[in-house]
C-alpha cells in the first residue's frame, strides 16, 4: 500500500472543486452523503476503483455502489423497470440503491459491477455529496468509507481514524443524518427484492410499490446474491452481545429507551426517549466510541425491528456475528 498524503477538505465552493478535479484525475475521495461517509472514486476508471479495495483493505471484489446526481444521469446507466422508476422517483434523492439491469450505454467498469450484467445506483440526499457528483460529472463508486470489517464512518474524524495516509482527500460536511447504509433493492425482474435493509424503510418502499418486497438474497430465487453481505461486518474489536437486559462488569452498555446501564463500565444510550430515526443515526459512532481496550463486550438493549429498526438490528447481528 503506497502512502497517500490525505487533504482535509472543507466543505465550501473551492474545495469541492478540488475534491472533483482529484476524483477526475484518478484519486481517491472521500465525501459525506446523508447515510454514511463514502469513498469515491471515478467508476468508469478501473484503475481509479481499484484504489477503494487497497485503500480499504478489502480481501477480494465486491460490486460498489454507483453515484450519481440525478435520476436523468442514473437512466443512462442502468434499465428501469416500472417498479423501478416508480421507486427513483418517490424516493431519490434519498437512501435508496437499486440494482437493475445494465444499460448499453452503462459506463461502469466492469470493476465496480464486479463483472455483472446488473448495476447499483443511487442518487444521494446531501448538498455536498451532490457539489461533487456534479463536479466530477461521471458516476462515482462509493462504498462506505472504512476499513474493510469496520464500523461505518458517519464522521470525518472517524474517516481520518480508518483511512489517513491511504486516500488523498476526505471533505468534511459534518456528521451524516440518517447514521445507516442506504435499502438495496434488486429491481431486475417483475419483482422487487431486498438485498439489505437501510435507511428507508421496508414500509415506506411498499406503500409505494402496492405489494410487498421479495425476500433477498434468501429466497430470492434467481437473484443475485448481494455479494458484499458477509455475516461478520461492522465488526468493533469487542464481542458484542444483543438484546441484553443488562450490562455485566466488563461490558459497555449500549441503551434504547431507559435503563439498562447496571454494572456497565461506559454506557451510551441510542435513543433515550426509543425513536428509532434518531438510534440509527448514533448507532456506529456509539459502537466506535463504545470499542474501548478494557472493554470485553458491548450490551445492546432490545431494538424493535419495525422501521428503522430492521437496519439497526441486521448491522448489530453483523457485528454479533462469528469471526
Ligand atoms: O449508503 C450507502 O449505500 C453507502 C453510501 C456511501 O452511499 N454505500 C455503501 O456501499 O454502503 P457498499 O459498497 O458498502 O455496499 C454496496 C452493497 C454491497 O453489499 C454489494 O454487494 C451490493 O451493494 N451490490 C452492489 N452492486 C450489486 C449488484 N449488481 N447486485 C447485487 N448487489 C450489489
Ligand atoms: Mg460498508
Amino acid at each position: 500500500m503506497t502512502h497517500r498524503n490525505t487533504l482535509h477538505l472543507g466543505a465550501d465552493p473551492s474545495s469541492l472543486a478540488t475534491a472533483g478535479r482529484i476524483l477526475v484525475e484518478g484519486g481517491l475521495v472521500s465525501f459525506p452523503t446523508e447515510t454514511v461517509y463514502g469513498l469515491g472514486a471515478d467508476a468508469t476508471n478501473g484503475r481509479a476503483v481499484a484504489g477503494i479495495y487497497e485503500a480499504k483493505g478489502r480481501p477480494r471484489f465486491n460490486p460498489l455502489i454507483a453515484h450519481l446526481a440525478s435520476f436523468e444521469l442514473a437512466r443512462g446507466q442502468g434499465v428501469f423497470s416500472p417498479a423501478a422508476e416508480r421507486l427513483a422517483l418517490a424516493f431519490w434523492p434519498g437512501p435508496l440503491t437499486l440494482v437493475v439491469p445494465k444499460a448499453p450505454s452503462c459506463t461502469v467498469s466492469e470493476i465496480a459491477t464486479a463483472g455483472l450484467d446488473s448495476v447499483a445506483l443511487r442518487v444521494p440526499d446531501h448538498p455536498v455529496a451532490h457539489a461533487v457528483l456534479e463536479a466530477v460529472g461521471r458516476p462515482v463508486a462509493a462504498p462506505s468509507a472504512n476499513r474493510s470489517g469496520h464500523v461505518s464512518a458517519t464522521t470525518a474524524a472517524h474517516v481520518a481514524a480508518d483511512l489517513d495516509g491511504r486516500i488523498d482527500a476526505i471533505v468534511d460536511g459534518g456528521a451524516t443524518q440518517v447514521g445507516v447504509e442506504s435499502t438495496i433493492l434488486s429491481c431486475l425482474g417483475d419483482r422487487v427484492a431486498m438485498l439489505r435493509p437501510g435507511g428507508l424503510s421496508r414500509d415506506m418502499i411498499e406503500d409505494v410499490l402496492g405489494f410487498a418486497l421479495a425476500e433477498g438474497p434468501e429466497g430470492a430465487g434467481d437473484e443475485p446474491v448481494a455479494p458484499g453481505m458477509l455475516a461478520s461486518h461492522y465488526a468493533p474489536r469487542a464481542h458484542v452481545r444483543l438484546d441484553a437486559e443488562e450490562a455485566g462488569p466488563d461490558e459497555a452498555w449500549l441503551g434504547f429507551g431507559p435503563g439498562g446501564d447496571g454494572r456497565a463500565r461506559i454506557a451510551a444510550n441510542l435513543s433515550p426517549s426509543g425513536d428509532l430515526t434518531e438510534a440509527a443515526a448514533n448507532l456506529f459512532g456509539m459502537l466506535r466510541l463504545l470499542d474501548r481496550a478494557d472493554i470485553h463486550a458491548i450490551a445492546v438493549a432490545p431494538i424493535p425491528g419495525d422501521g428503522l429498526g430492521e437496519a439497526i438490528r441486521d448491522r448489530l447481528a453483523r457485528a454479533a456475528a462469528e469471526r
